[in-house]
């Protein structure tokens, strides 16, 4: 079985298409209660992995009030709590706020939002993190303007994005519709909602456009060697870049 479910979308499942923030609200709503266990997710838990090799490293760099945009079940708003540091956990899915609220306790605010539309006061908070999210966004142009209106200038926001050039070769190979990825755990069938990555160098024109700096650009996974990662084939077959941008 746990072969079968790590292959799931091979054989090409009917989908159900959930178009929309609506569609990817209720799909999250649905994903929320075995999303941190299914073995659906192998792939989800291997990038999660090898993302928090690079992100945990900077998380000390966040300080009060932290954001957690697209916080899901609360993978890093629970650590960051942990770490002391006050933490707002912002997330479209109501069902994800409420895991991420049993889990992190009073240390977190769970709060209801779009990263489009941040009900937060311009330099009120000491730093973003979206990991995993970006992508899911109608439109990044604007979650990275709230996202510099409301990070203090020594503020840092960490950021996590797919490699839209990987992305584009698995819809094809599926034939998967572009700009959707596919879903599902033990309790969701098989779904597909918005999900369109990013190459590095999009990632990078969007940040310096909303008036980032970039301070630090890691592969992912971490590669063996970073010189391997310098070379572009390379580049182009990683599965995750993160971002580490400043002012
Ligand atoms: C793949 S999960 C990532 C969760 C978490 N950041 C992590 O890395 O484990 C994506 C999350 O982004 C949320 N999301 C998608 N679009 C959003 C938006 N416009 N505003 C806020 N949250 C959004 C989803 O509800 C979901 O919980």
């Amino acid at each position: 079985m746990a072969n079968t479910a790590k292959f799931w979308f091979i054989s090409k499942p009917q989908y159900e298409i959930r178009g929309g923030k609506k569609g990817l609200r209720g799909v999250y709503d649905c994903l929320a209660s075995d999303y941190d266990n299914s073995r659906y997710l192998f792939y989800t838990r291997w990038i999660e992995r090898e993302e928090e090799t690079i992100i945990n490293r900077w998380l000390d760099e966040l300080s009060s009030p932290a954001i957690d945009v697209g916080c899901g079940t609360g993978r890093y708003a629970v650590k960051i709590a942990r770490m002391g540091i006050s933490t707002i956990a912002i997330d479209l899915s109501i069902e994800v706020l409420k895991k991420t609220r049993k889990k992190g306790g009073d240390g977190i605010l769970p709060v209801l939002a779009d990263a489009e539309s941040l009900p937060l006061k311009a330099d009120s908070c000491g730093g973003i993190i979206c990991t995993l999210t970006f992508d899911h966004l109608f439109n990044p142009t604007s979650a990275l303007g709230e996202f510099e209106r409301v990070i203090r200038k020594n503020g840092i926001c960490i950021m996590s994005t797919l490699n839209e050039t990987l992305l584009k070769r698995f819809r094809r190979k599926l034939g998967i519709p572009c700009s959707y990825m596919p879903f599902r755990t033990e309790k969701c069938g098989p779904t597909l909602i918005y999900e369109k990555g990013h190459t590095e160098e999009k990632a990078r024109k969007l940040f310096q456009e909303a008036g980032f700096r970039i301070k630090a650009t890691e592969l992912c996974p971490v590669l063996p060697g970073r010189l391997i990662g310098k070379l572009a084939l390379f580049r182009k077959l990683i599965p995750l870049f993160v971002f580490k941008l400043g002012f």
